[in-house]
C-alpha cells in the first residue's frame, strides 16, 4: 500500500499556526506582519496566485500590500517601487510575482529586494546564506517539500535522495536542505545519463523537472518516499474542455510501488503558500527583535 502525503491537509495546519503565532506577533509588535506581493502585466495563472496568497495572507492575521503593475512598467519605476518597500516598516515580505514581462531582467529585479525581506528566497545572499548553514530565508517550495519528508520520515541521515531539476528555485535549494538533514544527495537533470537507474537508488524521490508524469513507476524502489513538484496540464482529452493537471511522476503508477507519494494537485502546491506566510512570519519577528518560539511554525 502506499501512502498519500496529504500536503493540503499539512498546509492547512501549518497556516494555522502562523495565524496563531501572528495574532500574537501583532499583540507583542503593535502591528500586524505585512506582506508586498507585486504582480506586472495580466499573466492568468499569475493572477490566480496573487489572489490566493492576498486570501491567504489575510486569513493568518497579516497585512497583505498588493501592487499591480501594468505589463510595460519600466524598469526604473518597479525599481523605485521595491525601493520603497524595502524602507517601509510596515513591510516585512516582499514577492515580485515571477515570471515578469521579457522587458524587466528578473535577477536585476530580485536583486533590489532587501535580503532581509526576500521572503522568497531567492536573493543571491540567501542562497549564499543556504549554501554556507546561515540562517536567511529559504525558497518556499522546496521548505514545503522538506517539511512532507521530515514529517514523514523523521530523521533523513544516510538516506539516498535524488532531485530531479536544478533550477534556482526548487532542485538547487531543495538539495541543500537535503544535504544539511544528512541524505546522501544526486541532482540529476537533463543531461543526466541513464536517469531510471539512478532514481532506482532513491529513498527519496524530489521530481521537479515540469515534464508530465515522466517518472516512471519501475524507476522507482520499492518503498520509496516521493516528493512530485510538478504541475503540468495535459491536452484536453475527448469531452474534456481543460486537460487534467498532472505532476512529474506517473501518479497512478507509483501506487504499489512507492512508500508515500504527494497527489496533484493537494501535494506539494498548497505547502507553497503556507511557507511564504510562515517566513513572512520568521521576517517580521526577525525586524521586530522578537523571538518566536522554537518549534512554532
Ligand atoms: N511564480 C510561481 N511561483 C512563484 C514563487 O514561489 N514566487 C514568485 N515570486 N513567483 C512565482
Amino acid at each position: 500500500m502506499t501512502d498519500i502525503i496529504d500536503g493540503k491537509a499539512f498546509a492547512a495546519k501549518l497556516r494555522d499556526r502562523v495565524g496563531e503565532q501572528a495574532a500574537k506577533f501583532a499583540r507583542a509588535a503593535g502591528r500586524k506582519a505585512g506582506l508586498a506581493v507585486v504582480l506586472v502585466g495580466e499573466d492568468p495563472a499569475s493572477q490566480v496566485y496573487v489572489r490566493s496568497k492576498h486570501k491567504a495572507t489575510v486569513a493568518a492575521n497579516m497585512e497583505s500590500f498588493e501592487y499591480r503593475l501594468p505589463a510595460d512598467t519600466a524598469a526604473a519605476d518597479l525599481l523605485a517601487l521595491i525601493e520603497k518597500l524595502n524602507a517601509d516598516r510596515a513591510v516585512d515580505g516582499i514577492l515580485v510575482q515571477l515570471p515578469l514581462p521579457a522587458h524587466l531582467d528578473e535577477q536585476a529585479v530580485i536583486a533590489a529586494i532587501s535580503p532581509d525581506k526576500d521572503v522568497d528566497g531567492f536573493h543571491v545572499t540567501n542562497a549564499g546564506r543556504l549554501a554556507v548553514g546561515q540562517s536567511g530565508f529559504v525558497p518556499c517550495t522546496p521548505l514545503g517539500c522538506m517539511m512532507l519528508l521530515t514529517d514523514r520520515l523523521g530523521d533523513l541521515s544516510g538516506l539516498e535522495a535524488v532531485v530531479i531539476g536544478r533550477s534556482n528555485i526548487v532542485g538547487k535549494p531543495m538539495a541543500q536542505l537535503l544535504l544539511d538533514a544528512n541524505a546522501t544527495v544526486t541532482i540529476a537533470h537533463s543531461r543526466t545519463k541513464d536517469l531510471p537507474a539512478v532514481v532506482r537508488r532513491a529513498d527519496i524521490v524530489v521530481a521537479a523537472v515540469g515534464r508530465a508524469e515522466m517518472v516512471k513507476a519501475d524507476w522507482l524502489k520499492p518503498g520509496a518516499t516521493v516528493i512530485d513538484v510538478g504541475i503540468n496540464r495535459l491536452p484536453p482529452a475527448e469531452g474534456e474542455e481543460k486537460g487534467r493537471l498532472v505532476g512529474d511522476v506517473d501518479y497512478a503508477g507509483a501506487q504499489d510501488v512507492a512508500g508515500a507519494v504527494t497527489p496533484v494537485p493537494g501535494g506539494v502546491g498548497p505547502m507553497t503558500i503556507a511557507v511564504l506566510l510562515r517566513n513572512t512570519l520568521v521576517a517580521a519577528h526577525r525586524a521586530e527583535g522578537i523571538d518566536l518560539p522554537e518549534g512554532a511554525l
